[in-house]
């Protein structure tokens, strides 16, 4: 919901060795499309390890609102009864996305090529980010949608009511551009072919073949070419929802900076169109071992156990990693300031687009700290303190960003002094359980 309460200061101080199991929440990206899946399958779809944070409640009470039944039988326990594709009746309100563009742009795909018209809102972030990246191929469908200037929430989106079928190259590395692609050819007939350049995640896919979909994945010279027929009917499913490797990183890095810790995260989720960070942490010298890998709904699968080394070192990490780290680059940049060094990331323009502007708030952030950092349009060097240690010992605004205020707070257990987030309200979103989960590990964060 995008009505944010007061601000949460919150203050994270030294702390010692940080042991034990850390249990993070299910996976933000596969919740969404759970919900929206069930919602457009005909019969009651059941998930188990269903990320309950803000943004993913959002969308259920979006699901409700275009006409699924959704309940909560237990915790991360829920069923959706969907509708059918086509099946979605106009909501009576405006959707409230929160501070979500993975809802807002998914659901404005499932919704665009549907005869019915919703408008869209959300938090001051989210009003705040573009939505043009969608509602333009929407508009190929017929679609047609009315907002701010810039492409900006609120939004009204007309649906088409006699869509065709598209042809699309995504112009962005986005998932959620090409999720909502994909969800509005589910309603338009004949066949729509999406085409990336650069892989990004790919949870849409395997979960639209999961629900019984015909979509098809090419890798020919111009991009990955996805190709689904639209007018299926979907079944419903059984979705067991991985730990999330983004909500893992926070763990996973604070271990990697707090002398002594070892930490063991199971079941994360180690879909390699998510897994540059951890690519990049090894090439770091972090030591981080995968044990047990297997797969549980459709993705592979391990238990993550992290030591401290103390020994990490500066690297480059390239361009084309990017979509598959896109989320963890502010947590890379505090495990960069402890390293010897420099960090050198590329290719990371997305970055100013995201719930922040994430290239910005890091660097702001972390030069109060008193670490040093250089950036342009497209590029983010850190400069690794190593040996002399982070000073820390600011107060650092997170700008209504989860990332940012997580990545602070991890800073925080490392640093010289203690380091305060101005609001860890929005941490909500998609690590409920993040204060309660580090401290279990030994980390000292205090509201205030
Ligand atoms: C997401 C895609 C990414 C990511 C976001 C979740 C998704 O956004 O940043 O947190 O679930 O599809 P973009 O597709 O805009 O890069």
């Amino acid at each position: 919901m995008s009505g944010h309460g007061a601000a949460q200061p919150m203050t994270s101080a030294p702390c010692g060795a940080l042991t034990g199991v850390a249990e993070v929440p299910g996976d933000k990206s596969i919740s969404h499309r759970a919900l929206i899946l069930g919602a457009l399958a005909v019969g009651r779809t059941q998930v188990t390890g269903l990320l309950e944070g803000q943004d993913v409640l959002d969308t259920a009470a979006a699901m409700r609102a275009f006409g699924a039944t959704v309940d909560r039988t237990g915790p991360g326990a829920w069923t959706v009864q969907g509708v059918g594709v086509g099946g979605f009746r106009e909501p009576e309100q405006v959707i409230d996305c929160g501070n979500s563009g993975t809802g807002v742009r998914l659901i404005m795909g499932a919704m665009a090529t549907s005869p019915i018209t919703a408008t869209f809102t959300g938090d001051a972030s989210l009003r705040k980010r573009p939505m043009g990246r969608v509602t333009d191929p929407l508009a190929l469908f017929g679609a047609r949608a009315w907002g701010r200037a810039g492409g900006r929430l609120p939004m009204t989106v007309v649906g088409a009511a006699d869509p065709v079928p598209v042809h699309y190259v995504v112009p962005v590395p986005s998932a959620q551009v090409k999720s909502a692609v994909l969800l509005a050819g589910l309603n338009a007939p004949g066949q729509t072919v999406v085409i990336e350049r650069e892989a990004t995640r790919d949870h849409s896919e395997r979960m639209l073949r999961c629900f019984g979909a015909a979509l098809t994945v090419e890798d020919a010279p111009e991009g990955r070419v996805i190709t689904l027929t639209g007018q299926p009917e979907l079944q419903p499913q059984t979705v067991a929802v991985p730990r999330d490797p983004s909500s893992a990183a926070f763990p996973v890095c604070a271990a990697l900076v707090v002398p002594g810790s070892e930490v063991l995260v199971p079941g994360v989720s180690r879909n390699p169109t998510r897994d540059g960070l951890y690519v990049t942490l090894l090439e770091m010298g972090a030591d981080i071992a995968f044990e047990n890998p297997r797969e549980e709904g459709g993705e592979p699968v391990a238990d993550m156990r992290v030591r401290f080394t103390g020994a990490l070192k500066g690297v480059e990490v390239p361009p084309e990693r990017a979509p598959s780290m896109i989320d963890e680059y502010p947590i890379l940049s505090v495990v960069a300031a402890f390293a010897e060094g420099a960090t050198v990331m590329r290719g990371v323009r997305e970055l100013r687009v995201k719930e922040s502007d994430r290239i910005a708030a890091m660097a702001d952030g972390l030069r109060a700290c008193g670490v040093t950092v250089e950036y342009g349009p497209d590029t983010m060097v850190v400069r690794g303190r190593g040996a002399q240690g982070v000073p820390g010992g600011a107060t650092v605004a997170v700008h209504l960003d989860h990332r940012i205020a997580m990545s602070f707070l991890v800073l925080g257990m490392a640093a010289q002094a203690a380091v305060t987030v101005d609001d860890a309200g929005p941490v909500a979103t998609s690590f409920p359980v993040f204060g309660p989960l580090m401290t279990g590990l030994g980390a000292d964060l205090r509201a205030g």
